[in-house]
């Protein structure tokens, strides 16, 4: 069933890994779908060119979300919006600070600016934010009960103790599921822009009465995703080395845990977004809700390639990572009735699959990254 009073629907990034996923599933669904993306060449190749996945059916306007012009022109005849353009990348926003806000925080005010000013039939606005404003995730101690570590002090990496400790006693902490009321602490430019979008989008929202709603996505896999951006996406960054015959680089111990969930979870999330109305006007945690270690994820990946190969552990620091976190998904549940499907074997099989039959294209570029990071000191 489609949403009530929408029939066409904007997605911006709809080219992208999650957008191209969300554009069939709305295509699907007998929506009609326009794409404003603006074939950012990080993601899509220097050539620019339109991924071969793209849906046919769904009208592509190519144009930039800083342009308010092309804005103007792609919220016409539409009765939402779910924007997903970005640039996506956690270590680069460290150093690529007016790129980042420019596209993410500015992008986002454009296209607040023109709903708010311009003619227009928006009813829903769904738009994309990120587990990454969390920083740390929530955990338990014994003696003080929910704590909210900040970021992990340097001083206890010389001794590569990874684990954070409760900021008010000092003992050990448990990791617990992170709810949506978690005091956010972004610790990268990216993360404060995705801050900013989600507050940006759901203050504009409240205010003019445009039901909005803010998705926090968790780590996100699947096939499309972009094989050759060394910046984001770990089962990505891993899935290419592997397929270069290289060891996937562990960050610290491997034991830091994320919440890994598949991309047709994610573009059902958004289309749940779309047609109830039950998370109007609020942000909500979209993952798998199971956490997986991150030398687990290297391991079953390397299984699933079929290599011969031992994961690096790196015994690094890299500045901002945090140590655990992963969904809760009670409101996700409650207020969207959204549920992950995909299981993780299965998913990261999929993915597996889908890289080895795409790995040609995949040139392993993390090298490169690893040396940017070290000579910015952003490594030690
Ligand atoms: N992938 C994840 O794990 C993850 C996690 C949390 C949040 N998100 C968010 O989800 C959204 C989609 O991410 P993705 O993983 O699909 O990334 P992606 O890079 O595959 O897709 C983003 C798309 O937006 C386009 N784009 C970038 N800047 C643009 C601009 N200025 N104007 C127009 N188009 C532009 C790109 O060309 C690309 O097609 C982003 O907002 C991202 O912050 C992703
Ligand atoms: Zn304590």
């Amino acid at each position: 069933m489609k949403a009530k009073n929408i029939e066409r629907v904007l997605v911006t990034g709809g080219m992208g890994f999650i957008g191209s996923h969300t554009v069939d599933m709305l295509v699907e669904k007998g929506y009609e779908v326009r794409i404003l993306d603006n074939l950012e060449p990080q993601v899509h190749g220097p050539e620019e060119r339109l991924p071969e996945y793209r849906n046919k059916n769904a009208e592509f306007i190519e144009g930039d979300v800083r342009d308010r012009e092309t804005l103007i022109q792609a919220i016409k005849d539409v009765e939402a919006v779910v924007h997903l353009a970005a640039a996506v990348g956690v270590g680069q926003s460290m150093y690529q600070i007016d790129k980042y806000v420019a596209y993410n925080t500015w992008g986002t005010a454009n296209l607040l600016d023109v709903l708010v000013n311009e003619p227009n039939d928006i009813k829903k606005l769904v738009v994309a934010s990120s587990q990454s404003i969390y920083g740390e995730g929530k955990y338990l101690c014994e003696h003080c009960g929910p704590v909210y570590p900040r970021l992990r002090a340097e001083e206890h990496f010389r001794n590569r103790e990874w684990e954070p400790r409760c900021p008010s006693c000092g003992k050990p902490l448990k990791p617990l599921p992170t709810d949506e009321d978690k005091p956010l602490m972004p610790t990268s430019i990216y993360a404060q822009t995705k801050r900013h979008q989600e507050e940006m989008c759901l203050l504009i929202g409240k205010t003019y009465g445009i039901p909005t709603v803010a998705l926090r996505y968790f780590n996100v896999y699947g096939p499309r995703q972009s094989l050759s951006n060394p910046y984001t996406g770990v089962c990505a960054v891993f899935s290419c080395r592997i397929l270069n015959n290289k060891p996937p680089y562990v960050f610290e111990d491997g034991k830091q845990m994320r919440d890994f969930v598949h991309v047709r979870d994610v573009a059902r999330a958004n289309v749940l977004a779309l047609e109830r109305d039950g998370a109007d006007y609020m942000a909500i945690n979209i993952g798998s809700g199971e956490p997986t270690s991150i030398r687990e994820l290297a391991e079953v990946l390397v299984k699933l390639y079929g290599a011969k190969i031992t994961p690096y552990i790196s015994n690094k620091y890299r500045k901002g990572d945090i140590r655990h976190c992963y969904a809760d998904l009670t409101r996700a549940e409650k207020y969207l009735g959204y549920q992950p499907e995909i299981k993780r074997e299965e998913g990261l099989k999929e993915l597996a699959e889908w890289a080895k039959a795409h790995g040609w294209a995949a040139m392993d570029l993390f090298e490169n990254t690893i040396e940017e990071l070290e000579t910015k000191k952003l490594i030690y």
